[in-house]
């Protein structure tokens, strides 16, 4: 299987070692607006050669973005290409039409490295929801905000330092307020409840806060009762709406969140039959997120692939008006515990504190209570 490689960044690269070292699939061309003589197959700055290139029977992209991601993968389709992405923001902005393209030219269309890195999380997921009802997704979804949390937790690092770290190793996106105000977390939950639910929902529709405004006080804070940050996505169905939100969770010191540690993704699925999975391992980095692609890869040249993970995929808005949570905000320095509010209670009440404190803070709290 002939594979065109669009993007050659920290996945790119590594996804090409990957593929070279197991050989069963051949990556013969790499779009690159630069000459990249190391490689020892072509190198192209134009699209449209690929698309002509009738020998290629499968798109890489791994560029990021929406465009030119979509406008190419859009033109692959067309061509009867098989597509493997890892590009979750343009999964979720355009997820019906990319569907709808792969049912019409009858190719598959692959993201499992989208959600989770390394993880075979969003295949296991898809697996799951096909003979089972998944009534909720949760999990620590962003690499990137993890290893900052973690070292801000562990080590007392400084949140500006530890984000260039994780830029320089390659975790954070290339713009990296998507890491650590929770955007990417959320578009990696818009996925996941997709494939959970078999409906469609929209990114701008699940309300998001990210790490940017936990401070070492309030790290100390929840050390002193026992708790540690973690950023947390969480979708389950609510009738026949779906609930999701993003934002810092505080969990027992004892629980399996508090020790994914670094780079760790942690994510669960709970289902009617089946009860909870839990799913485990690098979330991001070069290796884990490129071996996810190779086995996209692989898994289509077995032909052990449909179109696309799943058939169903309902337009559905997102109400959070029943989902219910405890909750900690920080408020002009003062710390304060509500119970059992909804979820559209606890981002409205966030929204008033932010008036006047735009450095307020938000969190969920994931603790059993006390007796
Ligand atoms: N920036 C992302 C993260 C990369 O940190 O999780 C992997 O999707």
């Amino acid at each position: 299987m002939n594979i065109a490689l669009l993007g050659f960044g920290v996945v790119g690269s590594h996804f090409y070692t990957l593929a070279k070292e197991h050989g069963g699939v051949k990556v013969t061309t790499v779009l690159s607006r630069r000459p990249r003589p190391e490689l020892d197959c072509t190198v192209t700055a134009d699209f449209d050669e690929i698309v002509r290139d009738g020998s290629i029977d499968l798109v890489v992209e791994v560029m990021g973005g929406v465009e030119p991601a979509f406008s190419y993968l859009s033109a692959a389709m067309r061509a009867g290409k098989h597509v493997v992405t890892a590009n979750k923001q343009l999964m979720c902005a355009h997820y019906e039409e990319l569907l709808s393209l792969a049912k019409s030219n009858n190719v598959s269309l692959r993201c499992t490295a989208a959600a989770g890195g390394g993880i075979p999380w969003l295949t296991s997921l898809a697996r799951a929801a096909e003979n089972d009802r998944i009534t909720a997704v949760e999990g620590i979804l962003n690499g990137t905000t993890n290893y900052m949390l973690s070292a801000m937790t562990n080590k007392g690092s400084d949140y500006t330092a530890i984000l260039k770290e994780a830029q320089a190793l390659g975790y954070a996106e290339a713009d990296p307020t998507a890491d650590v105000e929770g955007y990417d977390a959320r578009r990696k939950l818009v996925l996941s409840a997709n494939l959970a639910f078999g409906v469609s929902i929209r990114e701008d529709d699940v309300p998001c806060v990210g790490i940017s405004h936990i401070t070492p006080p309030d790290i100390e804070k929840a050390k002193e009762l026992g708790l540690t940050f973690k950023l947390i996505a969480r979708a389950e169905q609510s009738g026949n709406k779906v609930a999701a939100f993003v934002c810092p969770t505080l969990f027992p010191v004892t629980a399996p969140e508090a020790h994914t540690d670094g780079t760790g993704n942690l994510v669960s699925l709970y289902a009617k039959r089946i009860g909870k999975q839990s799913f485990s391992g690098a979330g991001a980095g070069g290796f884990p997120t490129g071996s996810n692609v190779l086995a996209d890869c692989l898994e289509i040249r077995r032909g052990g692939c449909g179109v696309y993970y799943t058939d169903r995929s309902k337009p559905c808005p997102v109400d959070n008006s029943a989902a219910e949570g405890r909750w900690f905000f920080r408020h002009n320095g003062e710390y304060l515990f509500f119970g059992d509010y909804t979820v559209a209670q606890a981002f409205e009440v966030y929204e008033k504190y932010r008036q006047d404190d735009p450095t307020a803070l938000m969190a969920r709290v994931a603790a059993p209570r006390k007796k």
